[in-house]
């Protein structure tokens, strides 16, 4: 497992052709990619919806990478059991979605896998250092979730990921911080500098003419 201080490249299905998903997440695996990051939206906590867990299965057997699944969905406690049977090995939810979150995470580890939490821009980062010593990540998210090929909002964002670290750092934690949204070789560098480990790239590396070399670029 790797550490809160490892760089940890993870490309976002949500921006593959998906077509030919198959092919596209072994795309990612062979050049050179960490993690998979998979966005499930429902239409409700976001304005867009994406796919669920019958998708993750069909991802499940392209690839040994871990699945990173972001559950941008209103009620992630009724569906976990699901994602759990699909195949993700962490799954994050939002705080401010409508759900026990304590209970989620729990339920989460109970299960055997790597709990994440995740707070949209607007959301003070108080909303989320209560849960700091029941998580395995943090996910800030850089854009308002719901759509790829969004640009970094980085005054709104880049201090909580900072605030972010010194905390965990004071306390002794060791979650990892991942990123999430206009994910670039620019902007990579800037959620590194803050605190960051993690980094969730749709559009910048699946759009790409050479997915190694943007990967590569990606690690600094
Ligand atoms: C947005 C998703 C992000 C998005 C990233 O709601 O959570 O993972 O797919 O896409 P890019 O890298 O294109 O901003
Ligand atoms: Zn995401």
């Amino acid at each position: 497992m790797s550490d809160c201080n490892t760089r940890i490249i993870a490309p976002s299905v949500l921006a593959s052709d998906w077509g030919k998903v198959g092919e596209e997440v072994r795309r990612a695996d062979e050049a050179g990619a960490d993690w998979l990051h998979l966005d499930v939206m429902d239409g409700h906590f976001v304005e867009n919806i994406s796919f669920g867990p019958q998708f993750v299965s069909a991802v499940r057997p392209h690839t040994e990478l871990t699945l990173d699944t972001h559950l941008m969905i209103t009620r992630p406690d009724k569906y976990l059991p699901m994602f759990i049977e699909a195949g993700c090995d962490r799954i994050t939810v939002h705080v401010e979605a409508d759900h026990d979150v304590s209970a989620t995470l729990a339920d989460i580890r109970k299960a055997g896998l790597q709990c994440g939490l995740a707070l949209n821009p607007a959301t003070l980062l108080e909303e989320v250092t209560p849960f700091f010593d029941q998580i395995d990540l943090l996910l800030v998210m850089t854009v308002v979730p719901g759509f790829g090929g969004q640009s970094f909002m980085e005054t709104e964002t880049m201090p909580k990921v900072a605030e972010a670290r010194e905390i965990r750092n004071a306390k002794g934690l060791g979650f990892h911080i991942e990123v999430d949204g206009g994910i670039d070789h620019r902007t990579v560098e800037i959620a590194a500098n803050h605190g960051a480990n993690v980094m969730v790239a749709g559009t910048s590396l699946y759009k790409a003419p050479d997915m190694p070399e943007a990967i590569l670029a990606m690690r600094g």
